[in-house]
């Protein structure tokens, strides 16, 4: 067994990552045609069968590893593009088209994974799950509306994404064009509950705000602050619960699902406690863009490969969340790993 001295974030070498679900695709963005999705390093194929289910599979035929996502949906199948042979949403080959009449040998099968339709997206599981899917009730609450932010590649690691949603020392300097205060750069407090999947992170932050969010949040003074009580779910996704002193809940939910060692799909949509004629949905998403883009610009120079050992990287008090992250993934890599 690897000490921790010698296990890093790089997520393919630990296979106890792919026991989680992952959102991977805006449901919406699976119509007639199959998309391609690399998890974790395992290239998949996602689908719709006849009825409109979702079907995911590795994207390999097993003829001669063509990729299935360049193929398509013929009868309710998922035909390759190569010799044509179809498979079903369990990954059983139904249809070869020169074997005529001939029985189809067992042996002709790509794997399948679960998958799930939640809060407007598509999660995948290529193993066994070990936790649920990311509990967010607002999502399904009558009183709150679901506003899809962005999907798209960013090249870091999920632990720094995650570790930098709880950390308030970044924002006087990273944020300082859109939320943060310039002169005050002391962290605001934080209280910490661990859990066994996670955390919640309690903190009342002081933050500016601008002309934009001004309009967005109904508040006019230029600065106020969040009360956040928020979620770390194992392994990389968070749910950062905002409530302004309006009453007005602003909730983001990114997940840094792991494409690669190096890469993570970020998937973010909020949640809120208001109404279009409000505050506009495109000018909430421009807000979270810009601030989200200012943590892009630093978490992409940042080594994905990051250690988890304390001793590799300096550390201060208002770390403790990235460190109790390091911590639960070390216990968890531990635990499952059986080398
Ligand atoms: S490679 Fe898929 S049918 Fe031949
Ligand atoms: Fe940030």
């Amino acid at each position: 067994m690897k000490t921790i001295q010698f296990i890093t974030m790089r997520v393919t070498e630990h296979p106890v990552f792919q026991n989680f679900w992952y959102p991977v695709l805006p449901a919406v963005d699976l119509q007639d045609e199959p998309v391609a999705f690399e998890l974790l390093g395992q290239r998949l194929v996602l689908w719709r069968d006849g009825t409109g289910q979702v079907a995911v599979m590795r994207d390999r035929c097993c003829h001669r590893t063509a990729q299935l996502s360049r193929g398509k949906v013929v009868d309710g199948n998922l035909r390759c593009p190569y010799h044509g042979w179809q498979f079903n949403a369990k990954g059983i080959c139904v249809q070869v088209p020169q074997l005529a009449d001939m029985p189809i040998p067992a042996s002709y099968r790509v794997s399948a994974y679960p998958s799930a339709e939640r809060y407007g997206y598509l999660w995948v599981c290529l193993g066994e799950p070990i936790a649920p899917l990311p509990e967010i009730p607002e999502a399904e609450q009558p009183g709150f509306r679901v506003i899809p932010e962005f999907y798209e590649m960013w090249h870091c690691s999920g632990l720094r994404l995650m570790e930098n949603s709880f950390d308030n020392a970044h924002l006087s300097f990273v944020h300082a064009a859109t939320f943060g205060l310039q002169q005050e750069p002391a962290p605001a407090d934080s209280e910490i509950t661990e859990l066994a999947d996670g955390f919640q992170f309690q903190s009342v932050v002081p933050v500016a705000n601008s002309p934009l969010q001004q309009q967005n949040l109904g508040m006019t003074s230029d600065r106020t602050h969040r009360i956040l009580n928020s979620r770390w779910f194992l392994p990389f996704t968070r749910k950062l619960h905002i409530t302004y002193p309006n009453g007005l809940i602003h909730i983001i939910v990114t997940a840094a699902t792991p494409i690669h060692d190096s890469s993570s799909q970020i998937v973010q949509f909020c949640i809120r406690n208001d109404q279009e004629s409000d505050a506009k949905a495109a000018d909430i998403i421009a807000f979270d863009r810009a601030v989200t883009l200012e943590d892009r610009a630093i978490l992409e120079t940042t080594d994905w490969d990051t250690p988890l050992a304390l001793d590799a990287e300096q550390h201060m008090p208002s770390d403790k969340p990235g460190i109790i992250m390091r911590h639960k993934l070390a216990a968890l890599i531990r635990q499952h790993s059986h080398s």
